[in-house]
């Protein structure tokens, strides 16, 4: 697969708050797909009507007399019993809700072990937005080691190493050598170059170790600092139908509301950074040099994915009942 295509990884959908009472609407690509909130459960599903392909996540969830879930659509009223539907798997940890386009787990590069290892807490938002951009780019990001200095102002990045874990996910580590405020926006401001300079002597400098851990070509996870206390940051991606994609970057930090809150600031302030170079990149010009082994890394284990239609097909239809009584 090439890594814009859709694929049989975690893909982040939503995050616990964003979900409504009962029909979230997801987009991944062009497929329409939706998450339920039942009683106990939260069900991934195809959202293409099996009568004549309306958008099932427009219609109305229900509970029949008999006690079925059921989801009415909006054309004609059929209604279909939500164990009937084609559902994906999902998974609700830390606020977050994930789901991957099959049953297999081929795609699973142990996202539950990771996260059970990393999180803090349940995760607050940073970024929720639309960005003109390749979808891949996003997560690359974290494996594209000469962008820290040139935009995020990284005074000296070292010792960049990428591995694969034994679930098959992709890390990359390095160290950061940074003013003693690695979020100080001011310093950079004030005088970048002396900054640069300051730090590359080992004046008023820290080093900061970098982690990131790719778990499918649209979801990452990143972790900077050098304590059990440093935030976590995860970034997911879906691509939109119209090109581009949807991006939220959401924090888990066990960490009193200021200093949350200067965790959530740096990762807002970060992704603007990278804003105007991903909207700016000429589609095709992508030419990786041998200074790109960390970016040449991500990108072979994307290509370890299976790709998914960008449709659904007639699987979505197939063993839908509808007629069911009210
Ligand atoms: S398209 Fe859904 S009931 Fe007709
Ligand atoms: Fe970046």
């Amino acid at each position: 697969m090439t890594t814009n295509d859709l694929h049989n990884g975690w893909y982040l959908l939503a995050l616990v708050e964003e979900l409504t009472e009962t029909i979230t609407p997801v987009r991944i690509g062009h497929r329409r797909l939706m998450l339920l909130r039942l009683a106990d459960e939260v069900v991934f599903a195809d959202a293409v009507c099996p009568h004549r392909g309306a958008d099932l996540s427009g219609g109305t969830l229900l509970r029949t007399k008999r006690g079925n879930d059921v989801v009415a659509c909006p054309f004609h009223a059929r209604s279909f019993r939500v164990g009937s539907l084609t559902r994906y798997p999902v998974m609700e940890k830390g606020g977050m809700i994930f789901g991957r386009l099959t049953d297999s787990d081929s795609g699973d590069r142990g996202l539950a072990a990771l996260l059970g290892e990393l999180l803090q807490g349940d995760v607050h938002s940073a970024v929720h937005t639309t960005v003109s951009a390749e979808p891949r780019l996003i997560p690359e990001n974290a494996f594209d080691i000469h962008h820290f200095a040139p935009v995020h102002g990284v005074p000296l990045v070292m010792n960049a190493r990428t591995r694969k874990d034994d679930a098959g996910a992709c890390h990359i580590h390095a160290t950061f050598r940074t003013g003693t405020d690695p979020f100080a926006q001011e310093a950079r401001d004030d005088d970048p170059a002396e900054l640069v300079a300051a730090v590359r002597g080992g004046a008023d400098s820290q080093d900061s170790e970098f982690h990131a851990v790719a778990v499918s070509p649209s979801l990452v996870l990143t972790r900077y600092g050098s304590t059990p206390d440093d935030p976590l940051v995860v970034t997911g991606v879906l691509p939109l139908p119209e090109g581009g994609c949807a991006v939220r970057v959401a924090i888990s930090a066990n960490l009193p509301q200021e200093k949350l809150q200067h965790a959530v600031a740096g990762a807002e302030r970060a992704f603007q950074q990278d804003i105007p170079v991903w909207e700016g990149l000429t589609p095709g010009c992508d030419h990786l040099d041998v200074l790109d082994g960390t970016v040449r890394a991500f990108r072979q284990f994307c290509a370890g994915f299976q790709t998914i239609p960008p449709v659904a097909g007639d699987t979505s239809c197939a063993g839908a009942t509808s007629g069911e009584g009210k």
